[in-house]
């Protein structure tokens, strides 16, 4: 059976595009919805023209009441039937309450070489610190932050004269490559223990 898999996304999503564009038919997953936080989150438009059904579940209301703002988009994702979630670029720290109910189930891709830089601003951090190498990885998620096992990792030199937005722009186009492939990878094995189950 095809699994179903849910995109969380805060910005220009592009990384749910290519996620979007590797499910074919020969896919384990296919996707269920895209998710997001922030109602003018650009990616909403691309996953909404390639017919994927999109939800807005807006944190500022809830506070700091996450709890309830993961209360909310748990509805959403129960609702769509989402078997695996794919983090991309989603900006709200999650807390257990949401990760239990989807653990062994959530990727997430961060960039940086994990453990390196879990957090915010990892492409200044790198040149800060004068790494010749950067990169990025795809990780299950876990109530740690950044943390979890990694699925993919990508490395990419340092340049001299880069700056954090010319390293990120060639993290990003590392990202584009591992993350679909992960995902393939993720669901065949999930779809494959799935199988065995029953
Ligand atoms: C990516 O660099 C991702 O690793 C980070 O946020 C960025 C999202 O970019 N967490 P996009 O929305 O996929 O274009």
């Amino acid at each position: 059976m095809t699994l179903r898999a849910a995109i969380l996304i805060s910005g220009g999503g592009s990384n749910m595009l290519k996620l979007l564009e590797s499910m074919d038919a020969d896919h384990p997953a296919s996707p269920c919805l895209v998710l997001t936080n922030r109602a003018d989150a650009g990616g909403l438009a691309k996953a909404a023209a390639l017919g994927v059904p999109t939800a807005v579940v807006d944190h500022r209301p809830y506070g700091s009441d996450r709890v309830a703002f993961e209360a909310a988009l748990i509805t959403k994702l129960e609702t769509a039937g989402a078997d695996i979630i794919c983090l991309a670029g989603f900006m709200r720290v999650l807390t257990p309450h949401f990760i239990d109910r989807f653990e062994g189930r959530m990727l997430n891709i961060h960039p940086s070489l994990l453990p390196k830089y879990k957090g915010l601003h990892t492409h200044a951090r790198a040149l800060e610190a004068g790494d010749a190498e950067a990169g990025c990885t795809v990780h299950g998620v876990t109530a740690k932050l950044d943390d979890g096992p990694i699925l993919a990792q990508a490395r990419v030199p340092v340049l001299e004269g880069d700056t954090p937005g010319s390293l990120a722009a060639r993290v990003l186009a590392a990202e584009h490559r591992i993350y679909p492939d992960a995902l393939r990878a993720f669901a065949g094995n999930f779809q494959t223990s799935r199988q065995s189950l029953s």
